[in-house]
């Protein structure tokens, strides 16, 4: 764990941001905290930087990066806003929802962050560490969540350093994400606003405040977002999902050698059992509960309980799904 190094969420050290900014400007790899998952974070207007993060992670070089601003109007120099894109980012920024919009005719953004797609995705983070730093960069920060591409993101520097170890300069540890699940990723491309990925901010809140149904998108769902194509979220078990209408032993688990997370104590003995109290620490806690159980060798599958699609339960059907898919 060299290269972690402790931050205080609240009163970040300037000299260890301006360390962590000067490897950024000189084309490294820094991995910071977000209000969702900690992020891989790469300068987002260096093509050759934002290389490196495929690279580190081993991810397709046609998934595309969000790219994370600390403050709204640098997005005028990414990307095109209509009025509904700036009631957004007023509304919702920082926070966890990115937005996907029409890239400026020569823009300054490298096609590695795009994937070659005429369109970017950008989100202000509601956390003082990743805005002191994009702050201190002086350019966005292109930044997935820092894991092994394909595997669960990463809520905490122990996770990060897990899956990337040397393959990053720097990872500020600023402790536990308050989320634990990525952002919302909506597209404004076009008159409807589509829902491209589950996240943070619960769809009725957007869908309170544009005063309309978010669409999904229909066949072309890959097209629009590369990263719906490809498995995610995956530790290393058989991952099965539990519907409490359900009965526990039709899922034929040996009990002994799996491990139990969600919101209803189970009437069986597994190896592990996690209950959490709310939806929000099911969400806040799934990954980090993941990485737990696979750190266990007698623990061979885990049951993930199927929480109701409402708020946060919505993202979390849609990582507990895809984790658990092969
Ligand atoms: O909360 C988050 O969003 C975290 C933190 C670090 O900010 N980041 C994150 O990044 O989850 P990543 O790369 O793991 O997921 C980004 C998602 C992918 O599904 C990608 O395909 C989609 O956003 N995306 C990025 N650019 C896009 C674009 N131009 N059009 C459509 N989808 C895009
Ligand atoms: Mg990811």
């Amino acid at each position: 764990m060299s290269n972690v190094v402790k931050i205080d969420k609240w009163n970040p050290d300037l000299a260890v941001i301006a360390g962590a900014a000067s490897i950024l400007r000189d084309g490294g790899l820094v991995a910071f905290p977000t209000e969702t998952v900690y992020g891989l974070g790469a300068d987002g207007l260096g093509a050759d930087a934002v290389k490196k993060i495929f690279a580190a992670k081993g991810r397709p070089r046609d998934n595309p990066l969000i790219l994370h601003v600390c403050d709204k109007q640098e997005t005028a120099r990414l990307a095109k806003r209509d009025q509904r894109a700036l009631d957004l980012m007023d509304k919702f920024w920082p926070g966890p929802l990115t937005l996907v919009l029409p890239l400026l005719e020569n823009s300054c953004v490298p096609k590695e962050v795009t994937a070659g797609l005429s369109t970017v995705a950008i989100r202000m983070p509601d956390h003082p560490v990743a805005l002191a730093l994009i702050e201190a960069t002086g350019h966005p920060l292109a930044a997935p969540s820092a894991n092994r591409s394909g595997r669960p993101s990463p809520t905490d520097a122990w996770a990060v350093d897990f899956d990337l170890g040397e393959g990053v300069s720097m990872v500020l540890d600023a402790g536990s994400v308050d989320i634990g699940l990525e952002s919302t990723v909506i597209d404004l491309t076009g008159e409807e606003v589509l829902l491209l990925r589950p996240g943070g901010l619960p769809a009725e809140k957007l869908e309170a405040f544009l005063g309309s149904p978010l669409k999904t998108p229909g066949a072309d769902a890959s097209k629009r977002s590369p990263g719906t194509r490809y498995r995610h979220y995956a530790p290393d078990l058989d991952v099965r999902i539990w519907d409490k209408k359900d009965a526990l032993g039709a899922l034929c688990v040996t009990p002994s050698e799996s491990g139990f997370i969600g919101l209803t104590k189970p009437p069986v003995p597994f190896r592990r059992i996690i209950v959490f109290d709310s939806v929000q620490s099911y969400a806040r806690g799934v990954f980090a509960s993941f990485r737990d159980m696979e750190s266990d060798d007698g623990c061979r599958c885990v049951i993930a309980e199927w929480p109701e699609p409402e708020g946060i339960g919505l993202a979390l059907r849609d990582r507990i799904r895809r984790a658990a898919s092969v």
